[in-house]
């Protein structure tokens, strides 16, 4: 098969690893890629919201099958033109995507279907949304409604901070378009967890658990970023736990969507909080999580990309996967700054001694190679240094050995990745 990925970050490295171990892979390209996707598949240098653009290129290179990493171009119909063309792609039509493109849509989904999540309004109006959260009391949640890369979810836990947070949203237009309705919900205790299935409109195919660190600092301080690190799997989820899961969140969700006239085809990214009550979904993303995603493809031991196809050709009901049983964690080396400003073009050296380390593996999130070879941080995330070991507590000290041997000063990264599994003894 010829295979085109759609994407330039740490997950789309990690899946083009994946999918060039495969036999079933004859030829890889990446669009855009980065400096490490370049060591595993041809790059093209077309962004990953350029419709058009994507969608020449697989018709002009007789693209077999293409795998889209992030939402946007998802949410924006890249599936559905490339499958008009004749093009199978992993990754939701438009009309399914709309899962993570409205958050009202997905609110109002779980509403009429009886699926748990947090008791919420929507809003348009400034008032009635503070008359809401008067009602309600602090803390609370306040939510763009559409895309916002990740910043459009404030936690509020004063009545003024919420009142801010929708005058901002509602009056100043803050993430323009995507906050002309926002949604305010009920706060929940407990711990995160992301859970990820593969769907094949039908049937759903659980993968495996993470947990991400969304906050820039240690202890899970400050600014939140697109995630600092993550590890798998998320002993919050046990056994039982995943059950539930499925039972009373995913699988209620594909049957949803199928009746709704939307069948959920790729993989569905459930944002979980496992509360005192039990499981609550916090969001859907359809797509892979970043960084989770890397994790995932570490503990896959089956080949991923026959898996991939089977969801987009409805074949998941008899599809098994096999993990293996070590962990994997994940540390995220981002550039000074972010997620705020940073400076861009700063060389990176030492890679191939972290990779040395055994079981490390690194993936590229944000670099590019200068004409005479060195490699440069190009982005806020930079390089995902992962690592695998029999218990998590191994794996993130591979992982940190692996980063202390990576000369870059103008880098940093969280020093307490999976402290809570850590602490937990696992
Ligand atoms: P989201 O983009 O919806 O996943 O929200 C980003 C982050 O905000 C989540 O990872 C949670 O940490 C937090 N969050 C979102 N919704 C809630 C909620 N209802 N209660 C508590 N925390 C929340
Ligand atoms: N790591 C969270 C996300 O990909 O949305």
């Amino acid at each position: 098969m010829k295979i085109l990925v759609v994407g330039s970050g740490g997950r789309e490295h990690a899946l083009c690893w994946s999918i060039a171990a495969s036999p079933l892979c004859d030829k890889l390209y990446c669009a855009p890629g980065n400096a490490g996707i370049a060591e595993e598949a041809e790059c093209v240098p077309i962004p990953a919201d350029d419709i058009r653009g994507l969608v020449a290129f697989a018709v002009g290179n007789a693209i077999d099958f293409v795998v889209v990493g992030p939402e946007a171009p998802l949410v924006a119909g890249l599936a559905d033109r490339l499958e008009a063309e004749g093009i199978r792609t992993f990754g939701p039509s438009a009309d399914a995507a709309i899962l993570e493109g409205s958050k009202a849509f997905m609110k109002d989904l779980c509403f009429r279907y009886g699926i748990p999540t947090a008791a919420y309004g929507r809003f348009t109006n400034v008032g009635a949304a503070k008359e809401f959260v008067r009602q309600r009391g602090a803390p609370i949640v306040i939510k763009a409604d559409g895309l916002a890369a990740g910043k459009g979810v404030v936690i509020a836990r004063t009545v003024e901070e919420a009142d801010a947070a929708i005058d901002a949203m509602l009056a100043e237009h803050r993430f323009g378009a995507a906050s002309d309705e926002i949604v305010v919900e009920e706060f929940l205790a407990g711990e995160e967890a992301s859970f990820f299935a593969l769907v094949d409109g039908e049937t759903a195919l659980p993968l495996a658990s993470a947990q991400d660190h969304k906050a820039v600092g240690d202890g899970d301080t400050g600014p939140n970023t697109g995630g600092m690190g993550a590890y798998s799997p998320a002993p919050v989820m046990t056994d039982e736990m995943t059950e539930r899961v499925m039972r009373e969140i995913v699988e209620p969700t594909v049957r949803a969507m199928k009746e709704e006239g939307r069948p959920f085809r790729g993989v569905l990214f459930a944002g979980l909080m496992i509360t005192a009550e039990g499981p609550r979904l916090l969001e859907f993303n359809v797509r892979f999580g970043d960084p989770e995603c890397q994790v995932l493809c570490l503990r896959l031991m089956s080949d991923l990309l026959p898996a991939l196809v089977a969801a987009r050709d409805g074949e998941l009901a008899h599809f098994q996967l096999r993990w293996r049983p070590e962990a994997a964690v994940t540390v995220v080396l981002a550039s000074k700054g972010y997620p705020g400003d940073y400076v861009k073009g700063t060389e990176i050296r030492g890679l191939d001694q972290a990779r040395a380390l055994d079981g490390v593996t690194i993936f590229h999130a944000g670099t590019a190679r200068a004409e005479d070879g060195r490699l440069l941080a190009t982005g806020g995330r930079v390089l995902n240094v992962c690592a695998t070991g029999a218990t998590i507590a191994e794996a993130r000290q591979r992982a940190y050995e692996a980063v202390d041997r990576i000369d870059w000063p103008e880098g940093f990264c969280r020093r307490d990745i999976a402290w809570r599994a850590v602490k937990s003894g696992r």
